[in-house]
């Protein structure tokens, strides 16, 4: 399914700010509770995505980074992967690339996600991508920077989505693309059955495989809070995107939201 923008929103979901992991008051809280709670489950996050997905993950970054591979196979292109966590999108993007003249560059703001992103690069010699350890509220690069942006299943997590947004505009060169990929919520027998795995049985074995109780019981709130496909576009649209589209993957278990500068 592909939906562009200037629909009516279809799920009457309250205009939230961003992210609010339970306790926390106000987006530096968020922040914070967000930075530790990915930095707490990072030594398992590979194998637990892979688990709980059913290694449909990797179907979903694939896709996504086949998506945008016309831009990545362009002489000198500049990539930024945001909230790459141990850099498995971003991998995918260097896959697509092929020209290693494209600079890929994953950010994340959990040093311990991005030491293991570091670790599963060391084999690509010359073609890896560089990693920064950067907050995506508030990156350190100039504007009109990047030809490309890319989140997956990170930028739901951001204590201000229009800020996010904002910034991911302001680092784009006129004419860039952003993707972001995330968690939806499918409609109909297949949501029930969604739904019914995502709260009740995945938090039970990401809990027990991380041996952290937070993180997986997050999970399905953070998505379930998210803004409907309708509304994230009309968002994009107010930060400066055109051309603005979202494409249900798996049934809208995940999709991909695509917007140009
Ligand atoms: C669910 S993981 C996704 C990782 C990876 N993109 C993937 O597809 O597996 C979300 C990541 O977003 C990062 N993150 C969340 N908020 C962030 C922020 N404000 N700035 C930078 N990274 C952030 C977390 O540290 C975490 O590594």
């Amino acid at each position: 399914m592909n939906r562009s923008s200037g629909a009516v929103p279809d799920v009457n979901k309250p205009d939230v700010i961003g992210a609010t992991p339970p306790g926390a008051q106000d987006k530096s809280a968020a922040a914070k509770a967000v930075r530790e709670m990915f930095t707490s489950i990072a030594p398992r996050y590979d194998m637990l995505n892979h688990v709980l997905s059913m290694n449909v993950d990797r179907i979903w970054w694939r896709r996504a980074a086949r998506t945008f591979r016309q831009i990545l196979r362009r002489p000198n292109a500049r990539v930024l992967d945001l909230c790459c966590g141990t850099g498995d999108m971003t991998f995918a993007l260097r896959r697509q690339a092929r020209n290693h003249s494209t600079r890929i560059v994953g950010a994340d703001f959990s040093h311990a996600m991005l030491e293991r992103a570091t670790g599963k690069s060391q084999s690509q010699n010359g073609s890896a991508p560089a990693w920064i350890e950067a907050d995506a509220l508030r990156l350190p690069f100039p504007d009109a920077h990047f030809d490309l942006v890319t989140s997956a299943f990170g930028f739901r997590n951001l204590a201000d989505y229009d800020a996010g947004l904002r910034e991911i505009v302001r680092i784009l060169r006129a004419d860039g693309e952003c993707g972001i990929l995330d968690f939806g919520e499918p409609r109909g027998a297949v949501g029930a059955l969604y739904r019914l795995y995502f709260k009740q049985v995945l938090p039970r074995i990401g809990t027990l495989i991380s041996g952290v109780r937070g993180p997986y019981k997050y999970l399905p709130a953070s998505v379930e809070r998210f803004p409907a496909p309708e509304q994230m576009l009309e968002r994009m649209k107010r930060a400066g995107l055109r051309d603005v589209t979202w494409t249900a993957y798996s049934l809208g278990i995940a999709g991909l939201y695509r917007g140009r500068k």
